[in-house]
């Protein structure tokens, strides 16, 4: 059965998913780079997040790489929100194309949630971006019914994966907490409460310093 799945969402100790000001030059505002130092060593990622890459620029293949190539396997689409394809005012640039250049790494049909839509954008390597106002629901019907009987990824950014979670649309999430402290930017757990009821949560410590987090759906008691 398809699963919606969270992969390789990446937050500070006090909870931030990204920093501010988000900008083409700064795309996660003052948190720079550091919340995603942790993925830049892995193999997955020296292999541009594809499992079958050919590229071999080496990296760890330790705890976090085999967190990471999950992200990877399994997909038949992609939902993400507005903020993640493009900084702000990117609906006003009809040349806007996302970040990722001609071949993005996503290679499914990939929805952007957006409340300004435009028509679908075919790249290269088999991402086809679509630009969707929906809510959750009916966007995870949407992307569910294009992704061929596999599963469908939240890609973020937190406003997007927090709206799902809130709206108990998510089986499986991966979440990578970080030892550093944002104090401002855009946080994910706000107005969430008690996941815990929902999800077996388990912790796995990586020797980087980060620890890998999953929440897991618990199977309803038929009894
Ligand atoms: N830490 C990580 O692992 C990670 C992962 C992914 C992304 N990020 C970062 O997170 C940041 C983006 O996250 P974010 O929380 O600011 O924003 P986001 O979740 O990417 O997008 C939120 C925006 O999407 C649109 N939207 C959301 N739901 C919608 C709906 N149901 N219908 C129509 N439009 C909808 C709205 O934009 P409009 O009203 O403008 O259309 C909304 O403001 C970026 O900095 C990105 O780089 C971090």
């Amino acid at each position: 059965m398809s699963r919606t799945r969270i992969h390789n969402l990446t937050v500070s100790l006090d909870g931030f998913a990204t920093g501010e000001p988000q900008s083409a030059e700064a795309p996660f505002g003052h948190a720079g780079q550091r919340l995603h130092e942790w993925m830049f060593a892995t193999r997955f990622w020296t292999l541009g997040g594809d499992p079958g890459g050919a590229a071999d620029g080496g990296g760890s293949e330790g705890v976090d790489h085999a967190f990471a190539q999950r992200h990877s396997v399994g997909f038949g689409a992609e939902i993400m929100g507005a903020n993640k394809f493009g900084p702000p005012g990117w609906q006003d640039d009809p040349d806007w194309r996302g970040w990722w250049g001609p071949n993005p790494p996503f290679h499914t049909p990939t929805f952007v949630l957006t409340h300004h839509p435009r028509p679908p954008m075919e790249m290269e390597g088999g991402t086809t971006f679509h630009f969707l106002e929906a809510t959750p629901a009916d966007a995870l019907a949407t992307a569910r019914a294009a992704a061929g009987g596999q599963d469908v990824r939240i890609g973020g950014g937190p406003t997007v994966v927090r709206d799902f979670l809130a709206a108990d649309l998510v089986d499986h999430m991966h979440l990578v907490q970080v030892p550093i402290v944002l104090g401002r930017g855009v946080r994910l757990w706000d107005g969430l409460e008690a996941l815990e009821d929902a999800y077996d949560i388990e912790a796995v410590s990586a020797p980087s310093g980060v620890t890998h987090l999953t929440f897991t759906r618990r199977a309803v008691s038929s009894t």
